[in-house]
């Protein structure tokens, strides 16, 4: 049986710019599998959002292939949801917190359903009481919930999430990362994250994957041997934890040399 949701075999990605092409990552392979939790870490350029991109077929490859259950695509799949890292840009300046979350599910689900779905993401986020506010008036942590609340009323297969606590406040960030382990856990959904946070990434994922290099490619992966149920205390001290967190710190910094 085939459980991979994605898989890249020897993917590569030339984009082009003003300067010219520039092949961005090479020899990508890659399986996601089903209701797994992956996490991306890596410097800066390594082509992270751009492989984040090509699985939610906003890029395809120049070389290779990247399938979504077993076959290539093009255009976002159905079920298969970004949360772009610039969240700003991501919301409708003319619409409130509310109406934001609703964009995605107007034309799909209706009524009473809908309002509960709204309120559900809205709570899960914190952002209930600001519903009627526009993101104009929000801080950056702020719309970047707002985008996850959207996100989240989908009801997504697929979430593929680029940098999505970067300007969170320590406290709302421990917060989310237990209710988006909570959420995969309840819903099914398989989840793709991209963190420059090692404890982050250690933390959440069930594997985490190191690109590194120009054109980027993955280096190494891990997968920290904890618990299902995490806890943001007892998780952390566990050797497992700690041998994890260490062996890719140890291996980030020797990528970046
Ligand atoms: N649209 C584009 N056209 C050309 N080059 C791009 C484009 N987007 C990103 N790049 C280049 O691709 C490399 C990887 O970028 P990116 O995927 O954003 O990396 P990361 O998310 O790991 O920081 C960088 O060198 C960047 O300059
Ligand atoms: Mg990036």
């Amino acid at each position: 049986m085939n459980t991979s949701v994605f898989r890249c075999e020897a993917a590569e990605i030339r984009l082009t710019a003003a300067t010219g092409d520039k092949v961005v990552l090479q020899g990508i392979d890659l399986d996601i599998g089903r209701q797994e939790f992956l996490c991306m870490v890596g410097g800066s350029g390594t082509g992270k959002t751009t492989l984040l991109r090509a699985l939610g077929g906003f890029c395809a490859p120049t070389r290779g292939a990247v399938l979504y259950e077993g076959r290539p695509f093009d255009g976002p799949p159905e079920g298969v949801v970004t949360v772009f890292q610039d969240y700003g840009n991501a919301l409708l300046p003319w619409r409130t917190v509310r109406g934001n979350v609703a964009l995605g599910i107007e034309a799909s689900v209706s009524g009473a359903e809908r309002e509960a779905r709204i309120d559900a993401a809205l709570a899960l986020v914190g952002l209930k009481p600001a519903e009627s506010e526009y993101p104009a008036k929000l801080s950056g942590g702020m719309q970047q919930r707002l985008q996850i609340a959207r996100a989240l009323a989908l009801q997504p297969r697929v979430l593929l999430m680029d940098e999505p606590f970067g300007a969170l406040d320590a406290m709302t960030k421990s917060r989310l990362q237990d209710e988006l382990r909570n959420i995969q856990a309840s819903t099914g959904a398989t989840i793709v994250f991209i963190t420059h946070d090692v404890d982050e990434a250690v933390y959440l994922a069930d594997r985490v994957v190191l690109l590194a290099g120009s054109p980027g490619c993955i280096v190494s992966e891990i997968r920290p041997d904890l618990p299902a149920v995490r806890n943001q205390i007892a998780t952390k001290e566990m050797p497992a934890y700690l041998h994890a967190r260490h062996t890719l710190l140890e291996r980030l910094h020797g990528a970046a040399r």
